[in-house]
């Protein structure tokens, strides 16, 4: 009998959990804290496990691609490396113009470009040849994310048993969304190479398959899609943080330290913190108008209450972003133009990232975290925020368009198109007493420490390996 073949777990993403920064001739590996990189952690750095994508810089020599070989290979990684052109109409363009503001029902934004669509393809591909460089028949791939979505079906068309799963970190439009984009019957058959398929929330796959059956004319009976043969499943897993360790670094020295330093140069009394990416999903201009309309109703919070919001850059090379990063500056400019008081701002405003203890001690000095997205896929920013409040003591406005409104039911919740229910939680949150900001409180955090990364990340793999297992019963019948 022939010796059973070891089999490992490959983990796929446009990006690696890695960057590189070049610095002159040199490159410098900065990792990643990112949550999926600390969740998949307990895979990829197991044994012959390795997780394969993109380092973020686009190389120019081979002596640098073998470099960044042999410094990944020690880490568990493997490259996959993109040109120039790739990163313009692949990641840019087809990635960011066309799919990121449909699937945000941001239509209006989405780009219909027939050579961003060979570029997805082809970098699709380019995908596809490394995993099946890789990948051994008894292997289970797990691909993440809406760059990659026609990856699974190029893998299963070379390797039709092995195990694929497939996860979606931004929301699945609604069919009528969904079938403006051109290419939506090739996106779904590819995203359809897989066995098991997550979402962040139960709307998403309901999203999911009712495109699958109305685009695709493919059946389907409670998550279940039967598709060439083969028995597929679609779920929802909202995917969680590393609680314990955003309790730790609350409650680190060097948290603390800073901690009293910003209090200190702030000044205000109470606190409003806003942490996003800069993107027109994150609502950043409706959120910074509803302060603008809460200072102008209730004068009282005038020099007593601030935000702090901070921008992390993002896809500055896309059009609507940069289009963004002005509008911001001019509110943020104009709001403090008005109001500011020689010993007040009211907004404190950054346009950086940020380390994380610094982050935690935003969270921790932050009497109300204002997450307002107009459309988001989960949103960690708000778990982060619960997860570092030891003292129980804060409140929490979440937009309900955030997958994570469907777990935290405690917090205050908005319609972000709603300016005047935004204006009036916040001042709800900012008059709340404290013993139902802690009741609130560890409501959400009981939540949180439950479903965790990491049991997001065990659940995952075991809904994949029973839907392959119920597979291979049948196909032994
Ligand atoms: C979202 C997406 C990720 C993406 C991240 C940062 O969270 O779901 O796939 O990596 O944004 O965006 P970027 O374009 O910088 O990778």
């Amino acid at each position: 009998m022939a010796a059973k073949q070891s089999s490992k777990t490959i983990i796929v993403s446009n990006r690696l959990p890695v960057r590189i920064v070049k610095e002159g001739e040199k490159l410098a590996f900065m990792p990643s804290e990112g949550g999926l990189a600390t969740g998949l952690g307990s895979i990829y750095k197991q044994g012959d496990n390795i997780w394969l994508g993109w380092p973020g810089a686009v190389l120019n020599t081979k002596a640098e691609e073998a470099q960044t070989k042999k410094e990944l290979k020690e880490q568990n990684m493997a490259p996959v490396f993109l040109t120039e052109q790739d990163i313009e109409l692949y990641y840019e363009g087809f990635s960011n113009e066309t799919l990121w503001p449909n699937f945000h029902y941001f239509n209006q934004f989405s780009e219909f470009n027939h050579e961003y669509w060979e570029a997805y393809k082809a970098v699709n591909q380019k995908f596809a040849d490394q995993i099946l460089k890789n990948a051994n028949p008894n292997d289970t791939i797990w691909i993440h994310d809406y760059q990659l979505l026609l990856l699974p079906a190029l893998v299963r068309a070379e390797r039709p048993d092995i195990s694929i799963g497939f996860f979606l970190h931004i929301p699945f439009p609604s069919y009528e969304s969904f079938r403006l984009l051109p290419w939506r019957r090739e996106l779904l058959l590819g995203m359809l190479g897989a066995d098991f398929l997550g979402f962040h929330t139960y709307d998403d796959t309901r999203h999911f398959l009712s495109s699958v059956s109305r685009l695709a004319g493919i059946g389907n009976e409670h998550g279940h899609i039967n598709y060439n043969n083969r028995q597929i499943m679609a779920d929802a897993l909202p995917m969680g943080i590393d609680y314990d360790k955003y309790a730790e670094v609350a409650a680190a020295p060097e948290t603390l330290e800073r901690e009293v330093r910003y209090r200190t140069s702030i000044g205000s009394e109470q606190l409003i913190l806003c942490i996003d990416r800069l993107d027109y999903s994150k609502g950043i201009p409706q959120r910074l108008k509803a302060f603008e309309k809460l200072l102008e109703r209730y004068p009282e919070y005038l020099e007593k209450v601030s935000i702090l919001m901070v921008v992390v850059p993002s896809r500055d090379q896309v059009g609507k972003y940069k289009e963004l990063k002005e509008e911001i500056d001019l509110l943020v400019g104009r709001i403090n133009g008005q109001y500011s008081r020689l010993s007040w701002t009211p907004i404190h405003y950054f346009y950086r990232s940020f380390p994380l203890h610094a982050l935690s001690a935003f969270y921790r000095m932050a009497h109300v975290c204002l997450v307002s997205p107009m459309r988001d896929g989960m949103n960690l920013v708000c778990k982060e925020f619960i997860a570092s409040k030891l003292d129980k003591k804060g409140a929490l406005v979440l937009s309900e368009m955030a997958g994570a409104s469907k777990e935290l039911s405690d917090a205050l919740l908005i319609n972000p198109n709603n300016r005047y229910q935004m204006v009036e939680a916040i001042r709800e949150a900012l008059e709340m007493d404290e013993k139902e900001q802690m009741q609130r409180m560890t409501v959400m955090q009981n939540t949180l420490k439950r479903y965790n990364i990491y049991n997001w990340v065990d659940l995952f793999m075991n809904r994949l390996s029973i839907v392959k297992k119920a597979q291979r019963s049948l196909t032994t019948k």
